[in-house]
C-alpha cells in the first residue's frame, strides 16, 4: 500500500518525482490554491496563465500535468481541479480536498513518489489529503500479470508526502486517515476478490488471521454449529452451495469502555439468486454481495487499531447463494434463530434471511445499538442511485445521526422511513412471516423485515448500501471501479463519537 509521511519543507526543496498543486475556478479563471505559494512564485505570476493555456479551468476531477519549473527537485507538477473557489473565511472542505487528492494520486499511478502541496488550515485537512491519497491510489492487482520484481504493471502511486506548512496534530490525524484508509482498501480487496478465491470459509479465515493480528476475540459458527444452534436463515440461504455458511463474531473490547456497538453485516460471497435465478445481466457483479460483511470487518479492524474506548462487536453472516438439489426452494418454509418462521417465496431476497439470525444473535449481548450493513435491495438502488445509501431506523434521531456521520466521512446516504403499511404484505398464510412483500418500496420492505429480528428495546439502524458498494462506472474521486468500501468511515465514525461519549 501506498507510504505516507508528512513534511514541513516547502515544494521546491523536496526530492520527489512529482508536485501536486491544487486550482480552483474563478470568474477571471483558475486560480491556484494556498499550499502551492512556492510553486506559484518560481513561476513569477505567470502559473495562472500556464495552466489556463493547458485547458485547466479548476474543475472538480480536472488534472493538468506540466514540467515544474527550473530548481525543482522534482520534475513533474500535476495541477488537480477543487472545482469552484470558496469564499475567503470558509477554506476548501474535506471532501473537496479527499477527492482531489484522489484524483492526483490515481493520474499517478505508476509513479514512485508525489508531494501533495495543497490547502492545509489544520489536522481536519491533513486527514482528508491522506484519506484520499491512500484511497485513490488503489487498484486491485492480485490477479493481474507481473512485471520481474513482483509489481503489477502501473502500479499504485508508492510514496505520498503531505506537505503541511507545520502545525499540531497532524501526526495523529495521519495516523487516523492510514488506518482506517487501510482497513478501507482492504475491505475493497475482499469485494474485488473473485467468488471462486472468497468463499464463507476464506472469508472466516481472513477474519482469523486479522483477530489474532490485532487481538481481537473471534468465534466461527461452521456449519454443524450453525445447525446445532438453530440458526435456519444462514443455513437455509446456504444450503445449496457446495461451499458452507459461516457466522463470524469479531470483537474488539476495551477495558474502559462503557458502551457497546454491534455492526451486522450482510456477507452473500456470491448471489446467483438461488433456485429464484438471476437472469444474465444481473449476476456479473454480484460477488459484492458480501460489501456490508467487508465493511463491518473493516470497522472492527479500524476501531481495534486505533484503540477506541467503546465495545465493538462485528457479525459476519457468511453464505453462498446458488441453486442445487440441496437449496432452499421458493415455498420452504425456514426456522430462524429467533424461532420465527419464514416463509421463502424468492430465494434472491436472501439477504435479509442471513441478517435475520445474525441480528438475533447480536441483540442477545444487549448491545446500545446495532447497525446492520448490506447489499440488500435492487429497489434502493432504483431511489438513490448508485453513489448514496440508505439509511433506515427503529429510532429516529439515531437515524439522523448517522446521516450527519456519512455526511462528515465523506460517504452520501439519505434517510429512508419504515411506513407501518408496508408490513402487512408480507403476512404469510403458513409462517409467521413470508421474506417478500409489495414490490414498491422494496427496500423498506426489507428493512421491516430486519426490523422484526432486532431484540426487544434495542436502538438499531440498517444501511443499504446496494448503490454504492460496487462501482460498475468509470472511477472518480477517490472512489475506483469495483468495491468501494462504502460505509466503513461512517461506522468508525461512530464508534468514535460513541467513545467519546458524544452519542446518546
Ligand atoms: N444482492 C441483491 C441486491 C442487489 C442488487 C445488490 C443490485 C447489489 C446490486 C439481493 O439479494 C436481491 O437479490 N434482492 C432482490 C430482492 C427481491 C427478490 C425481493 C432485489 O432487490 O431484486
Ligand atoms: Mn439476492
Ligand atoms: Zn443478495
Amino acid at each position: 500500500m501506498t507510504a505516507l509521511t508528512l513534511s514541513t519543507a516547502a515544494a521546491p526543496g523536496v526530492s520527489a518525482d512529482a508536485i501536486v498543486i491544487g486550482v480552483a475556478k474563478a470568474g477571471a479563471g483558475p486560480v491556484v490554491a494556498p499550499g502551492a505559494e512556492s510553486v506559484v512564485e518560481a513561476y513569477d505570476g505567470a502559473l495562472p496563465g500556464v495552466l489556463e493555456t493547458l485547458g485547466a479551468s479548476g474543475a472538480e476531477g480536472e488534472l493538468t500535468k506540466l514540467p515544474a519549473p527550473a530548481g525543482f527537485e522534482a520534475p513533474l507538477l500535476v495541477a488537480v481541479g477543487l472545482g469552484a473557489e470558496p469564499e475567503a473565511e470558509a477554506g476548501y472542505d474535506a471532501e473537496t480536498l479527499r477527492r482531489a487528492a484522489g484524483v492526483a494520486a490515481r493520474g499517478l499511478a505508476g509513479t514512485g513518489k508525489a508531494a501533495f502541496a495543497l490547502p492545509v488550515d489544520g489536522p481536519g485537512a491533513v486527514a482528508a489529503i491522506a484519506e484520499g491519497a491512500l484511497l485513490g491510489a488503489y487498484a486491485f492487482d492480485a490477479y493481474k500479470e507481473k512485471t520481474d520484481d513482483g509489481d503489477a504493471k502501473n502500479a499504485p502511486l508508492g510514496e505520498a508526502v503531505v506537505l503541511t506548512g507545520g502545525g499540531d496534530d497532524h501526526d495523529a490525524a495521519l495516523a487516523r486517515a492510514v488506518a482506517v484508509s487501510e482497513e478501507l482498501n482492504r475491505a475493497r480487496d475482499l469485494v474485488n476478490t473473485p467468488p471462486n478465491d472468497l468463499d464463507p470459509e476464506a472469508f472466516a479465515a481472513i477474519a482469523r488471521a486479522a483477530a489474532d493480528e490485532h487481538g481481537l476475540q473471534i468465534e466461527v459458527l461452521d456449519d454443524a454449529a450453525l445447525v446445532e444452534g438453530g440458526y435456519g436463515g444462514i443455513m437455509g440461504v446456504g444450503g445449496g452451495s457446495a461451499a458452507t455458511p459461516r457466522l463470524v463474531k469479531l470483537a474488539y473490547t476495551h477495558p474502559e469502555a462503557d458502551k457497546h456497538l454491534a455492526f451486522v453485516g450482510k456477507g452473500i460471497t456470491y448471489d446467483s439468486g438461488g433456485i429464484s435465478l438471476k437472469p444474465a445481466g444481473h449476476n456479473e457483479t454480484m460477488k459484492c454481495d458480501m460489501a456490508g460483511a467487508a465493511a463491518v470487518f473493516a470497522a472492527v479492524v479500524s476501531a481495534a487499531r486505533l484503540g477506541l474506548k467503546v465495545n465493538v462487536t462485528g457479525w459476519l453472516a457468511l453464505a453462498e447463494n446458488m441453486p442445487s438439489g440441496s437449496a432452499v426452494r421458493p415455498g420452504d418454509v425456514l426456522r430462524m434463530y429467533s424461532g420465527k418462521t419464514v416463509e421463502v417465496l424468492n430465494t434472491d431476497a436472501e439477504g435479509r434471511l442471513v441478517l435475520a439470525d445474525a441480528l438475533w444473535a447480536a441483540s442477545a449481548e444487549e448491545p446500545d445499538a446495532i447497525v446492520d450493513v448490506a447489499t440488500l435491495t435492487g429497489a434502493m438502488v432504483l431511489a438513490l442511485g448508485s453513489r448514496t445509501f440508505g439509511i433506515m431506523a427503529n429510532d429516529d434521531a439515531f437515524r439522523a445521526s448517522l446521516h450527519d456521520m456519512a455526511e462528515e466521512t465523506g460517504e452520501p446516504a439519505w434517510q429512508m422511513p419504515l411506513p407501518e403499511h408496508l408490513r402487512k404484505g408480507m403476512d404469510s398464510p403458513v409462517a409467521d412471516i413470508a421474506n417478500m412483500g409489495e414490490r414498491m418500496g422494496g427496500g423498506l420492505v426489507a428493512g421491516l423485515f430486519l426490523r422484526e429480528f432486532v431484540g426487544e428495546g434495542i436502538t438499531w439502524a440498517h444501511l443499504d448500501i446496494a448503490g454504492p458498494a460496487f462501482n460498475e462506472g468509470g472511477p472518480f474521486g477517490y472512489t475506483p471501479k469495483g468495491g468501494t468500501g462504502t460505509a466503513v468511515r461512517t461506522l468508525v465514525r461512530l464508534a468514535e463519537l460513541t467513545a467519546d461519549g458524544d452519542l446518546g
